[in-house]
């Protein structure tokens, strides 16, 4: 009993925790969102009356650059400082923090933590920060110009207010200008020239000043406000200095017209997720003997990389990575794998010309040959993308003026810093084509630049949208720097930036969209453009479009692959090492192969059930036909595998009352709702007490607007109303969900959600939360049993709604309902299972069953009967994940071309 509680405590307390964690990250996120600098100056007219639109084309950089495929665009918020920081709470710390902490961002992180020794690492940090002598304060830039030399004085020019004199960048600094500040901010940009004026105002430009417009440095004549002892220009005039570096020049890649193609190209892959089959279909479309494929598959997926190694037996150039890192959106570890990666593909002494770096949902839209011959003809560049936008307010969107810390696969943001001076800061995607000599500098690592890049992006967020390019641009290779990373990116930031990954980072970020096929024009009209590669690609979101892109890049055998539409996506592998996620899962998949079991039983066929071997999620030409369970069976008591098709029932009971506006188009509770993709992942809807169910709706264009506000009842199993919430009717034809709030474990057995217009019920529907027979993968006990299954009653708020009417059982029912609910928390083992098959077959309906052979002498035609049911073989099942899927197949080698035949 004692180890029970415990557990289920630890749940308890996790939620708890989440709860807390989300609540602060809120408050953190609200408070002190990414003040930029510049905007809010930009905003205040200065004093001598240049308002914004006085600036001209100093924006114009800008205003171009808007339109670019910036990976990372954290959305504004307030700016308000509360001036009293907090104490650090020490009794919550077991251990003495070797300083006093300062900032109060470092202070929440603690606050927030759960671990101890992930407390005491940002507070080892953050004193070390504190302390002044952890980030380097100067850097070398191995790039400087030969002709410029930093802070040289060209003398006091005059200004126009219609023609600037610099005009890259300008910024208001009233209380922190000087020419050495100014010189930092346009070096930081990559200026060759950096200007003060009228006191408080530094500008940056890429052209020297004409001799014509230099006058008498008695004009410059006003005190700068961060050093009194300089002069910072006057009224409309300036004092110019050089900042050492040469005007940046990216270089034009050529178009190839070259006969010899001679480029060996490394793909590094990094993986996460299970998408096998599509990880096999990118694979196919670039695979050659002549190139490289080194794969990192994140530290927890280990189907995928189970799956994958068996790649790595059959090819001698492909490799996986065997250091592997659990990466986290955003996360300092993320480069830490990259450089690892990079240092393996060196250490294996490949003779490669480059790496690119694509991911599971990346796809070529060009065929692989175009990508050769363009690679070929140029050699030597280093393919990044920059964010092309004003520098300074780059960084602030980034967050690289913050240090971040990454335990607890969390990424804490703990306080301000200061970028080193003498150094060009430069990022954007963190898509890459790098050459060889790069690459192995960068792995080598030694030189002081490196040494203390490499200091500040380990606590830096989204290190490698940043990391490359830095380094890139600050090196001897910055006269090998493209700008162009060879992918086109399906940006929808209406959809993708919905702060998705507060609980992983404190940081609000930015996700692309997947391709689908009415984004076809999109990819088609990068065919004349140097665009190798699109993302972001999801078969269980739409699979039409990789189809078509296939076509699109010359895959003329579409008509001879079987099964061309159909796809399957793995949920559950008994090799898992990760057993308690898929304690409903399991659950779910026998008690659906006991249903089967009983069907088949009426026909003289009988089934026992040994293991469940997979699950699969089965989709053809888009749309959702239902899952596979795949698992060994004892068939008329010889042994088999089988899989079982089956799909959940429909339980939308559209109660529409009135006649002429049909209010709603869509009401449905399942869980893993994708805000990004508008869509629930968990197409099955299999939902146990530890479910977090979300209602997805949507109103019809038809409805009138100006009638009152709409409520929606969560009433559990037992009758209760465990949450209420309201919906306003202005949100009409848009598609939302709500979370309720309800805690865990949810009562098990069916739920009911109902829409409603005051007492008039609109749209009712049914979810089915499943008892759980497994507990952290073994059977539940009698104790384990009564606390998962007795639901959280105790905890649902008492909220005053106009109850409407049949919704809510009567008295007498609620009474019977809570009788029986209560006597289920005691059900175990046959009785338990028997409970779990009496909801299974509402919810759900098995289409059909197959059976696999491992004889090769069995003929095709072959069926087998198990008493009156004649099962077809799997491999000739349509649906069956068993049948062929050459989409997938990485296949037979043709000896000539060095290329994989697909059939
Ligand atoms: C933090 O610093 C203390 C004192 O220097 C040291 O004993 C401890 O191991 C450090 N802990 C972590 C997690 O870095
Ligand atoms: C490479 O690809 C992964 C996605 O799999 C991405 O997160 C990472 O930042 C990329 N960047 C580089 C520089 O390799
Ligand atoms: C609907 O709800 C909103 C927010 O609670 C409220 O302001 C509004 O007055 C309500 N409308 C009606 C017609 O009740
Ligand atoms: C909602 O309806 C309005 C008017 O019918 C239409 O303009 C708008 O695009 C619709 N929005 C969505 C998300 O469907
Ligand atoms: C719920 O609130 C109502 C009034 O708001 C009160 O009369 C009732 O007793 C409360 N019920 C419980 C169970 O607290
Ligand atoms: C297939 O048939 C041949 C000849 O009938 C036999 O030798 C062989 O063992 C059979 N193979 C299997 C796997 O049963």
């Amino acid at each position: 009993m004692a180890s029970v509680r415990r557990i289920f405590y630890k749940y308890a307390k996790c939620l708890a925790l989440i709860v807390i964690c989300t609540f602060f990250a809120q408050i953190i996120i609200s408070i002190s969102f990414f003040p930029s600098i510049h905007d809010n100056l930009l905003k205040r007219n200065s004093y001598n009356s240049k308002s914004k639109s006085d600036m001209g084309d100093m924006s114009a950089r800008k205003i171009i650059a808007g339109v670019g495929d910036d990976e990372d665009y954290p959305p504004k918020g307030s700016h308000q400082h509360n001036k009293v920081v907090p104490q650090l709470r020490l009794e919550e710390l077991d251990f003495t923090p070797t300083c006093d902490i300062k900032s109060r961002e470092a202070i929440s992180a603690i606050h927030r933590a759960k671990s101890q020794l992930c407390k005491q690492q940002i507070v080892n940090k953050t004193c070390l920060i504190q302390n002044g002598n952890f980030y380097p304060k100067h850097l070398p830039n191995y790039c400087v110009s030969k002709n410029l030399a930093y802070g040289r004085h060209l003398g006091c020019y005059l200004d126009e207010k219609k023609l600037r004199l610099l005009s890259s960048y300008y910024g208001n600094y009233a209380n922190i200008n000087s020419p050495t500040f100014c010189l930092d901010i346009c070096v930081q940009a990559g200026f060759p020239y950096a200007g003060v004026q009228y006191s408080s105002e530094c500008f940056c430009g890429e052209q020297k000043p004409p001799a014509s417009a230099e006058t008498s440095d008695g004009l410059c004549d006003m005190n700068c406000p961060g050093d009194p002892s300089q002069k910072c220009g006057g009224y409309f005039t300036m004092n110019v200095y050089e900042t050492g570096l040469d005007k940046f020049v990216p270089q034009v890649p050529q178009n190839s017209n070259i006969k010899e193609v001679s480029v060996k190209i490394v793909f590094l892959l990094t993986l996460n997720g299970r998408a096998l089959r599509q990880v096999h279909r990118l694979i196919n479309s670039l695979y050659r003997t002549n190139h490289y494929f080194y794969i990192h598959v994140d530290q927890r997926q280990d189907y995928l990389h189970r799956k994958l190694s068996k790649l790595e037996k059959r090819f001698t150039n492909v490799r996986l990575a065997t250091k592997r890192y659990s990466t986290i959106w955003g996360g300092a570890s993320l480069l830490k794998m990259l450089l690892d990666s990079m240092k393996d593909i060196i250490r294996l002494g490949w003779k490669w010309d480059y790496v690119i770096n694509l991911s599971e949902s990346d796809f070529p839209i060009k065929s692989l040959e175009e990508l050769e011959k363009f690679l070929s003809a140029n050699k030597g560049f280093n393919f990044v993308k920059s964010h092309g936008r004003e520098v300074q307010r780059f960084i602030k969107k980034q967050g690289l003026d913050k240090t971040f810390i990454e335990c607890e696969t969390h990424m804490w943001r703990v306080g301000e810093r200061k970028l080193p001076q003498g150094i060009v800061i430069d990022g954007g995607s963190d898509w890459i084509a790098l050459s060889p000599d790069f690459v192995s500098y960068i792995v080598a690592n030694h030189d002081e630049l490196l040494v203390g890049l490499n200091v500040i992006f380990k606590h830096t967020l989204l290190p490698a949208e940043s990391f490359f390019h830095t380094v890139l641009r600050n090196s001897r290779f910055c006269n090998t720097y493209v700008d162009n990373n060879l992918h086109v990116t399906n940006w929808k930031r209406k959809l993708g930036c919905k702060c998705q990954y507060k609980h992983v980072v404190d940081w609000c970020g930015c996700s692309p969209n997947d391709f689908r096929t009415e984004d076809w024009l999109r990819i088609q009209n990068t065919q004349n453009r140097q665009l190798f590669f699109a993302r972001k690609f999801e078969p269980i979101i739409n699979q039409e479009i990789i189809t078509r892109v296939e076509q699109f890049i010359g895959f003329t055998d579409h008509n001879l692959i079987s099964n061309l539409d159909a796809y399957w996506q793995n949920l559950y592998d008994v090799q898992d090492l990760t057993a308690s996620t898929d304690d409903s899962l399991l659950t779910h998949a026998e008690s659906i192969i006991r249903h089967n079991a009983k069907i088949l039983a009426e026909e003289g066929c009988k089934i026992q059930l040994q293991e469940v071997i997979e699950m699969n999620v089965y989709k053809y030409a888009d749309v959702y036909k239902g899952n596979l369970i795949l698992y060994k069976a004892l068939v008329n008591n010889q042994e088999a595998i089988l899989e079982t098709w089956y799909k959940p029932k429909q339980h939308l009971d559209l109660n529409v009352k009135n006649q002429d506006t049909e209010y709603i188009k869509f009401f449905k509770v399942s869980s893993d709702y994708d805000q990004k993709e508008m869509t629930f992942r968990n197409l099955g809807n299999i939902l146990g007490p530890f479910s977090e169910p979300v209602l997805l709706y949507q109103f019809s264009p038809h409805i009138d607007k100006n009638v009152g506000n709409f409520t929606v009842l969560w009433l559990d199993p037992a009758g209760v109303v465990a949450d209420v919430n309201m919906v306003h009717r202005d949100e009409n034809n848009l598609t939302n969900f709500i979370k309720p709030n309800i805690k865990q474990p949810l009562l098990p057995g069916v739920w009911k959600v109902g829409l409603f217009d005051q007492t008039n019920t609109v749209a009712v529907t049914e979810f089915l939360i499943t008892p759980l027979e497994y507990f952290s993968g073994k059977e539940v006990t009698q104790q384990e049993a009564i606390l998962i299954h007795s639901g959280s009653q105790n905890s649902y708020k008492n909220i005053s709604f106009v109850k409407p009417i049949n919704f809510i059982p009567i008295h007498a029912n609620r009474l019977l309902l809570a009788e029986i609910s209560n006597a289920n928390t005691k059900r175990i083992n046959s009785d338990l299972m028997e409970w779990i098959d009496s909801l299974s077959i509402e919810f759900y309906n098995v289409l059909g069953s197959c059976i696999l052979f491992n004889d090769d002498n069995v003929t095709q035609t072959d069926r087998v009967m198990c008493g009156k049911y004649k099962f077809q073989q799997c491999i000739l099942s349509v649906w069956s994940s068993q049948s062929p899927d050459p989409k997938g197949f990485i296949g037979k080698l043709d000896k000539k071309t060095g290329r994989l035949n697909r059939v």
